[in-house]
Formats: C-alpha cells, sequence, structure tokens
C-alpha cells in the first residue's frame, strides 16, 4: 500500500522533532499505522534557517496555502501556533478534505466548536493530542481510556516552561527572566512566552481537557487565569520553609452551577507526588467515579516530547484511512453537536 502522505505547516522545534521522530522509527510506525507514513511537502516561514532535521526529500516552500492545496496531501500537520492564519489555514485544509493533525491548543481552545463542526460536515478527523501536555498522551487517556466513569474533577500541571522557572528559582536560586530566556532556548517557551507566565497558554489546555472530560463546549473566555509573573524567590522560599511547593494548576471541576475552571499558582504539600513534578514536566490528575484517582506524568514541552503525541494521532488517522472507507473516525473526530451546554 502507498505511504499516506503529510503535508507539515511549520518547521520549527516541533516540526523539526516530528520530522525526526518519523524517520527514525519508521519501522514501528509503519507497522503500527498498517502504512508508510512520508512528510511529503512542508511549509516553514523562512527556508534559510537552520533547521533540528533534514529536510532532504521535503518539498519546501513559505507558502502554507500551497501545502493545504496540494492535492497530495492527505493529512495536514499544523504546527505554526497562533490563532487566526492558523484557523484559516486547517478549516481551507478541511474544506479540501484533508484530515488535520494540530498541535494548537491556542486554536483549539478559541475556535474548536467552529473547526469540529466543519471536520465533522465534511467527515474529516481534527485529532489535536500533541495541544494539552506535549508527551503525555491524556487526551486519549481521557476520551478513550476513562470512557467508562464520570469525571469529578481534574487538575494539573500543563505549562512545562513555567513548571520549568518555578523549578530552577527554588533548586538554585535563578532569577525569573534569566531561566525564561533559556526556555525560550530550548523551545519549550510559547512565540509569546507572556502566555506562558500569565497562565494564558495553561487555561487553553484546560479549556480542551474540560471539554472532553465533562462534554461541554470549549470555553476558553470563562476560565479564571492568573500567571507566575507576581510569585517571588522570597515566597518561594518561604513556601519551602512551611513544608509547601508552589506550583502553577490548571483545575477544572463540578460545582452547583456547572463547571469551574481555574488557572493559578497554588501551595502544595511537598509530600505528594504532584509537588515533586519538576522542570519541565508536567502531571495531570483526574478523578473518575469508577477508577478513583488517576496520574499521568511526562514531558510536557519540547520537540520529540510533542512529535511523540503529533505522531501518535498520525498513526490514529493512518488507522482510519486503512480501514474505514468513508474516511470517518467518529471516536477521533470532537463531536460537537453531542455537547450539552452547561455553563461554566
Ligand atoms: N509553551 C508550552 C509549555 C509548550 O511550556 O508547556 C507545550 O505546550
Amino acid at each position: 500500500m502507498k505511504p499516506v502522505k503529510v503535508g507539515l505547516l511549520g518547521l520549527g522545534t516541533v516540526g523539526g522533532g516530528t520530522v525526526n521522530v518519523l524517520r527514525r522509527n519508521a519501522e514501528e510506525i509503519t507497522r503500527r499505522a498498517g502504512r508508510g507514513i512520508v512528510i511529503s511537502h512542508a511549509a516553514a516561514r523562512s527556508l534559510d534557517k537552520p533547521r533540528l532535521c533534514d529536510t532532504t526529500g521535503i518539498r519546501l516552500t513559505t507558502d502554507p496555502n500551497e501545502v493545504v492545496d496540494d492535492p497530495g496531501v492527505d493529512v495536514v500537520v499544523e504546527l505554526i501556533g497562533g490563532y487566526d492564519l492558523a484557523r484559516e489555514l486547517v478549516l481551507r485544509a478541511i474544506a479540501n478534505g484533508k484530515h488535520v493533525v494540530t498541535a494548537n491548543k491556542a486554536l483549539i481552545a478559541k475556535y474548536g466548536n467552529e473547526i469540529f463542526a466543519a471536520a465533522s460536515r465534511q467527515g474529516v478527523v481534527v485529532a489535536f493530542e500533541a495541544a494539552v501536555a506535549g508527551g503525555i498522551p491524556i487526551i486519549k487517556a481521557i476520551r478513550e481510556g476513562l470512557a467508562g466513569n464520570r469525571i469529578e474533577w481534574l487538575a494539573g500541571i500543563i505549562n512545562g516552561t513555567g513548571n520549568f522557572i518555578l523549578t530552577e528559582m527554588r533548586d538554585k536560586g535563578r532569577e525569573f527572566a534569566d531561566v525564561l530566556a533559556e526556555a525560550q532556548r530550548f523551545g519549550y517557551a510559547e512565540a509569546d512566552p507572556t502566555f506562558d507566565v500569565e497562565g494564558i497558554d495553561a487555561a487553553h489546555k484546560l479549556t480542551i481537557l474540560a471539554s472532553i472530560a465533562f462534554g461541554i463546549p470549549l470555553q476558553f473566555e470563562h476560565a479564571y487565569t492568573e500567571g507566575i509573573t507576581r510569585i517571588t524567590p522570597t515566597d518561594v522560599t518561604y513556601a519551602e520553609q512551611l513544608g509547601y511547593r508552589i506550583k502553577h494548576l490548571g483545575m477544572a471541576r463540578r460545582v452547583e452551577s456547572g463547571i469551574e475552571l481555574r488557572v493559578h499558582p497554588t501551595l502544595i504539600p511537598e509530600r505528594r507526588l504532584i509537588a515533586n513534578v519538576d522542570g519541565v514536566m508536567n502531571a495531570v490528575l483526574v478523578q473518575g467515579d469508577a477508577v478513583g484517582p488517576t496520574l499521568y506524568y511526562g514531558a510536557g514541552a519540547g520537540a520529540e516530547a510533542t512529535a511523540s503525541a503529533v505522531v501518535a494521532d498520525l498513526v490514529d488517522v493512518v488507522r482510519v484511512l486503512t480501514t474505514d472507507p468513508n474516511n470517518r473516525v467518529p471516536h477521533l473526530a470532537f463531536q460537537a453537536d453531542a455537547l450539552s451546554d452547561l455553563p461554566i
């Protein structure tokens, strides 16, 4: 069977990681997907920049529309981030009948309702595992592994950059700005790092998790959002002396009026597992009525950790292309029409 052709939008940190993981693990990936997966076409902002990956055999362009309009491309992987251009390109890819894999939490949190409705009309899949908690398969865990549960609450460290900053401030007494600059060099931070440190990135991710866990529409604007910019080294030291760690958490839980979404720094007793999640690592606790508490841990940002989730979604999409003659996968597509209208 011919390999599935992927068009990549964005050849930065995660784009480069995706190319490398797909190539290095081609044999396992082909066996699991039932077909090979090749990146045939990619768009990047500049073609002169040094890359994290070898682009031999990939047709490169600076025009992303060329990729989404390419009739040879079966699946579009959107890794450019941000709101408006990403929305335009993803909707165009869907209109062209292409499946989409995205790591863009801002896009899904803000425009997901519109995008999933369009995908559902076109009978294509939009998969977004990489949008939340980097390499942790938390979307699949909630949607598939916990499908038999009524989710009572979830809470987690879902911004790697923020957790890295808080950890370095505590362990090495480093300055906030200095650690943030390092997170940017490592490729952990968003293009606009205020999204990381003001809690916006975590609020995007929490919105997505809550939507899946509680079956509610994506309502990013209703999340209470506070970042870590007001945390000082003195706060971190005092917390430590009192036996606590400061962790930036996203939390969603049922309350009388609906579902409450909150993102803010919290004091956690140091003996708790989540208090010991350090550096760029993320962890998400999910409480189901049948299973009880469950905990998911792993790298929340970085090239190959995020690529791991992108490739997992590609494998899912390819399995569907291979086995379903109509290319429809209700279990992957977000069922916008099945959502209840609970107020958040
Ligand atoms: N800037 C994000 C973070 C990247 O630090 O968690 C992964 O979503």
